[in-house]
């Protein structure tokens, strides 16, 4: 197993995006706390329709008003050109373009079938290379669809690798609505890796019906070394009813302390994080180790 995770902190957008809009001022205030807990990445914001995702909007004032850390990348998801260059006058220095291992998720969260996305993704890339912006690559319902059920690990493997030969330097593997298990989990990463080198790919759980924990543990024995997650657990997934957020920061932070795995993570202070975007919200918090931290 890994010596080192790293983690990627996605709260403030797949997070906020599936909860009710909360103001400018608190998610600039929560991506300040995260920038003071360790965490080395926090994706800030999402360049796409206001009229699809209204819940981040405003995402270019996120990047006017953050205190940008020396050191911490704060990504922004980029769906199309259009979404670039608004994220590149933004200052954004990281973007993400999205794909998924299904046609009909393709459809309905990007408006095009899989092969469309690719050839979006062509120019975006092009021009990062040249405006030295780097891109990472995410593979959405790699381990089950709302609309197709189960996904042949062998079309996630192909979507992986076709976004890491465009370039982008991590691919991330997401279970989108959650109903992926171990071995399934296993499984899926061992194919994906025989085309993608593990230390380029990170896992993305969410946990609808409570395995991400287990799912990372299962990754982290094949080697996998970064793991993205969100503070509180913030989250849900707009096509699947009942669905979670991600897995809880504080909850893989509270595990790998106990695998002795290094992440650089502070839990306190990221508990604290979570509390605040939670009152914010007005819910309580997802995360198991929070919720025992804090009462
Ligand atoms: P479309 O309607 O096909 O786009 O949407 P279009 O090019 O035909 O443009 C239609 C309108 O959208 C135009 O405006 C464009 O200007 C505007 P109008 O003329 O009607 O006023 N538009 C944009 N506005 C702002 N920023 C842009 C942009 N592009 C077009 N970038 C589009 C295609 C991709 C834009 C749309 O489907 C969209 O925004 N989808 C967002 C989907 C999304 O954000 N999903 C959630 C993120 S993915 C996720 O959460 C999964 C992940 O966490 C991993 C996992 O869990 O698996 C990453
Ligand atoms: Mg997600």
């Amino acid at each position: 197993m890994t010596k080192q995770v790293k983690i990627v902190e996605v709260g403030p957008r797949d997070g906020l995006q599936n909860e009710v809009p909360v103001t400018l001022e608190h998610k600039v205030a929560l991506i300040n706390s995260l920038s003071k807990t360790g965490l080395s990445v926090i994706e800030s914001g999402s360049f796409v329709s206001p009229k699809w995702v209204p819940q981040m909007a405003g995402s270019a004032e996120i990047y006017a008003l953050i205190n940008q850390i020396n050191g911490i990348n704060y990504p922004a998801l980029t769906p199309n050109m259009q979404g670039y260059e608004l994220a590149k006058q933004a200052g954004v220095k990281e973007v993400a373009i999205f794909g998924a291992a299904s046609e009909s998720f393709s459809q309905k969260n990007i408006n095009c079938s899989i092969a469309e996305s690719l050839q979006r993704f062509e120019p975006i890339m092009q021009q990062a290379k040249l405006d030295g912006i780097k891109v990472r690559g995410y593979v959405s319902c790699v381990l089950g669809c709302p609309y197709e059920g189960d996904i042949d690990v062998s079309k996630v493997a192909e979507v992986a690798k076709t976004l890491y030969d465009m370039g982008c330097y991590e691919i991330s593997l997401g279970d989108t609505i959650g109903v992926g298990t171990p071995a399934k989990a296993q499984a899926m990463l061992a194919e994906v890796a025989k085309q993608v080198p593990i230390e380029h790919l990170a896992v993305h759980f969410h946990d609808t019906y409570g395995q991400a924990l287990a799912n990372i543990y299962a990754c982290l024995q094949l080697g996998v070394s970064v793991v993205d997650s969100a503070v509180a657990g913030l989250g849900g997934c707009p096509y699947a009813k009942g669905a979670s957020g991600n897995v809880a920061t504080e909850d893989v932070v509270y595990m790998l302390n106990g695998l002795n795995i290094e992440h650089g993570v502070d839990l306190t202070k990221l508990a604290q994080a979570g509390a605040n975007i939670c009152k914010a919200l007005g819910k309580t918090t997802n995360s198991k180790v929070a919720t025992a931290l804090l009462s």
